[in-house]
């Protein structure tokens, strides 16, 4: 008998790597469960649900006993709460992608280590159904507290930086990457030296199928998947790849306010993930964050440059840049 997965999501970014690296997997079978709207061709060979988990559709899931639930589309409590209604124990384990948003950022000293212990954020009863981004990370927070009060259920939580890689919709990094290409004068937010980590797709599907596969604990893990790099670092090992060099122009955070310019990936302070418990619980070894950037930038490459959906344009970059210079002059 195959071991069940049921797949909640799995057809955009880090959910469809996990797919594609699952389908290879024979002593598995797959489901998905989802709307049927984002590349809904994908997989053609997996058994799909089809269906919104904000609506009773989830009760779908219900015919069926499963040995995995990998939650990649819960942004919601109560429908959370409503997902879990729908499962036996004979569910091994519920794998939950959280965020680091669950962190309460307004406490962080600068230079200091988030571990999962770190202080988090609370969620009110109407920010607990709000729709917009802004109660994202409280949202999640309520979710994580929606499983922690399930304790039949076996569940592991993976808290994610900001991802990168292959399919991500955001186009966050990819922004940077781009300029760096394209642009031989790159606009950077402060001078650069802020530190980052954040957590690299591939590496992160590693890490959902140790979760699976092997006897993780239970418990939530943070999922940085390399040291902390400064913004400048990252940006110059993108650089190495090209064949000509970039000089980067930095602009303080309330300038960029003042233009009215969001920079993606542009954090404001150190930004240090600390990620041992889930490299000492898995025994597993990261890509470095330098071959992993620069085998982006080949993938990249090879796709051609394509527009960027975020950020600034080139040209508001230059006039940008200009105005630095002036004033510096
Ligand atoms: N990207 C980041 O940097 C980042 C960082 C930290 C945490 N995360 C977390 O990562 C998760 C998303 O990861 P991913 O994009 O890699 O996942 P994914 O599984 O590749 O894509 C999201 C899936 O959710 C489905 N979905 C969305 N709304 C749904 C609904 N109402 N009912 C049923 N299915 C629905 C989508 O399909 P349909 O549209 O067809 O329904 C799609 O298959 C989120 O939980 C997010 O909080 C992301």
């Amino acid at each position: 008998m195959k071991e069940k997965i049921l797949i909640l999501g799995g057809t955009e970014f880090v959910g469809r790597l996990l797919v594609e690296a699952l389908t290879k997997d024979k002593t598995k079978e797959l489901f998905l469960f989802n709307r049927g709207r984002t590349n809904p061709n994908l997989f053609p060979e997996v058994t799909k649900i089809i269906g919104d988990r904000e609506t009773d559709d989830i009760k779908k899931i219900k015919a069926q006993h499963w040995d995995y639930v990998i939650d990649f589309s819960s942004y919601y409590p109560a429908s959370l709460q409503r997902t879990i209604d729908q499962l036996t124990k004979t569910v091994k384990k519920y794998i939950y992608i959280s965020t680091i948003s669950v962190y309460d950022f307004g406490t962080y000293i600068r230079g200091e280590k988030i571990t999962e212990d770190f202080a988090k954020v609370t969620c009110t009863p109407e920010e607990a159904i709000d729709t917009t981004m802004r109660t994202y990370g409280k949202k999640k927070m309520a979710c994580e507290h929606v499983l922690a009060k399930a304790d039949w259920l076996n569940t592991i939580i993976i808290r994610p930086s900001i991802i990168y890689g292959k399919h991500d919709p955001t186009d966050r990094f990819y922004y940077w990457c781009r300029k760096i290409k394209k642009t031989n004068e790159v606009l950077i937010p402060n001078q650069g030296e802020n530190k980052l980590t954040l957590t690299y797709a591939d590496d992160m599907v590693r890490i959902l199928l140790h979760a699976i596969n092997e006897n993780l604990p239970a418990g939530a893990y943070n999922c940085g998947t390399h040291l902390p790099v400064s913004f400048n670092q990252m940006l110059t090992w993108m650089n190495e790849t090209c064949e000509e060099s970039c000089a980067f122009f930095g602009m303080d955070q309330q300038t960029l306010k003042q233009e009215k310019v969001a920079l993606p990936i542009s954090v404001l302070c150190d930004l240090i993930i600390d990620s041992s418990k889930i490299k000492l619980a898995s025994g597993l070894q990261f890509q470095s964050f330098e071959n992993s950037v620069k085998t982006m930038m080949a993938y990249f490459e090879a796709e051609n440059w394509p527009t960027c959906k975020v950020g600034i344009s080139d040209q508001a970059q230059k006039d940008l840049i200009s105005k630095i210079k002036t004033k510096a002059s």
